[in-house]
């Protein structure tokens, strides 16, 4: 098939290499000039473990446009991989939705399907459908979320727990359009309306969240009682009804998905008059989580002002460069407003322009002479750190375990005193 993707970003160019490893033709149209030059230069503007190679393989059916009219007349599929970032109440901007059925409508034509793949507020597909044929434009409108996560995008996409297909009633065509494009993949499919496909993404993203925020207040629960949180995750999720995933406590969820998600449910509900409880607890606990972490840093520094602090960690997951939402950033911000001496590291992420924190080009650098250390990050590189070698360049012996995943006996071994929330 010949296929288009309209916004270059991680969802669209994973997107873009697993079709075009699937055999199609897809050409990429983002309206970011400097991405499409990167590409056009066989450079992946963002880091994501195989995308690169997957392009290099597969360079001979994979394109990129600023300016894809052609591309676009002459696709079977069209999907949609814009932002969808939320506005001053939370509320998902569909602005550059908007702005790219805009840019569509000239061009598309009867036979063609447009896949929505962006993540958008319940009802937008069915109000896209409308206002295409009120152009004049019987297009196909699919609503196919993602379900991707950064750090393992391709694999996930390459082994999707189901793909979800969102159509009309009247639509009798899309579906097997759809199959044909994701030949190749092996996954139960789950056909249902345009809106149903919709809420299935929030409610998706929303009960992980649920499910994190859950663990990390009973972290909480379990630092009080010196129980350990990992136990207890262990313990739980070996339930077949609970499961053992998403059960890691640590500084809370971030990213450009979750946090989004959650708080343009809470919206959505609000606008149904439906209070939402369980969402507003769910981001109640992740809004307040690091605190825990900051308070335990107090009880054991004292006062931070001054005391200089190695942050290990900046993206909002391993994995990834991406530090939307990033824990990790807003544990530097909260350590630096309470005057502690921050310096941070990221093997691949880059502080924000406003964080006014030094960034340290090796752990080494940002371990030396700091009076405490947190693992805001779970990199592998920090889980192998060599404890000994840490103590000896550290002034202080404080390791806190920001995401539950360090080796707690190796560290304690090596004299330092190592600290996590509802770790015995
Ligand atoms: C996006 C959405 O943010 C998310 O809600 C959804 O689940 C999947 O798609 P992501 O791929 O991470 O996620 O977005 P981003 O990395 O911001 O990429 C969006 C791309 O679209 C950017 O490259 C941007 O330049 C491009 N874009 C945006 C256009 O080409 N045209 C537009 O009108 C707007
Ligand atoms: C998420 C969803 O997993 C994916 O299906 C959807 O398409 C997009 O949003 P992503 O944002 O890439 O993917 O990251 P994910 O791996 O889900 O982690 C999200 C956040 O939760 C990260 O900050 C991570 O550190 C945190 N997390 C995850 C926990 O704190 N504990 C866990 O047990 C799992």
């Amino acid at each position: 098939m010949n296929v288009c993707i309209i916004g270059a970003g991680y969802v669209g160019l994973t997107t873009a290499a697993v079709l075009a490893k699937l055999g199609h033709t897809v050409h990429c149209i983002d309206e970011n000039e400097q991405k499409i030059a990167a590409l056009q230069r066989g450079e992946i503007p963002i880091y994501e473990p195989r995308l690169a190679e997957l392009f290099t393989d597969h360079q001979s059916r994979l394109f990129s446009h600023h300016d894809g009219q052609k591309h676009i007349q002459e696709a079977d599929v069209i999907f949609i991989c814009v932002g969808t970032p939320p506005d001053v109440k939370g509320k998902p901007d569909v602005s550059y939705v908007n702005r790219a059925i805009d840019m569509l409508i000239p061009h598309v034509s009867d036979h063609q399907t447009l896949v929505m793949k962006s993540t958008v507020p319940i009802g937008t597909n069915e109000r896209i459908y409308e206002r295409l044929k009120n152009e004049g434009k019987h297009v196909r409108v699919v609503s196919n979320p993602e379900f991707l996560r950064e750090g393992s995008a391709v694999y996930d996409s390459f082994h999707p727990d189901r793909i979800v297909i969102g159509l009309r009633d009247d639509d009798d065509r899309s579906l097997s359009v759809m199959q044909t494009l994701y030949a190749g993949i092996h996954a139960p499919y789950v056909v249902t309306s345009l809106s149903g496909a919709e809420m299935i993404k929030y409610a998706a993203n929303a009960f992980l969240a649920t499910k994190i925020s859950f663990i990390n207040e009973m972290a909480r629960l379990c630092d009080t009682y010196g129980v350990d949180v990992v136990d207890v995750a262990k313990g739980i999720g070996l339930d077949g009804r609970i499961g053992p995933h998403f059960l890691q406590a640590g500084i809370g969820y971030g990213g450009s998905c979750f946090p989004k998600d959650v708080t343009a449910l809470i919206q959505m509900a609000y606008e149904q008059m439906v209070r939402p409880y369980m969402l507003e607890a769910t981001k109640a606990v992740n809004d307040t989580q690091i605190n825990w972490y900051v308070q335990k840093m107090k009880r054991t520094l004292g006062e931070l002002a001054g005391r200089r602090i190695a942050v290990l960690g900046i993206a909002f997951k391993p994995n990834t460069d991406d530090i939307r939402e990033s824990p990790a950033v807003l544990l530097i911000n909260k350590l630096h407003a309470h005057g502690a001496d921050v310096i941070a590291h990221d093997p691949k992420a880059t502080l924000p322009h406003d964080v006014a924190v030094k960034q340290a080009k090796t752990i080494d650098e940002a371990v030396k002479k700091a009076d405490a250390l947190i693992v805001a990050t779970d990199w592998d590189a920090y889980k192998q750190l060599n404890w000994e070698e840490v103590k000896r360049m550290m002034n202080g012996n404080a390791v806190i375990d920001g995401r539950n995943s360090l080796p707690r006996e190796a560290i304690m071994n090596a004299g330092l005193h190592y600290i996590g929330v509802g770790r015995r």
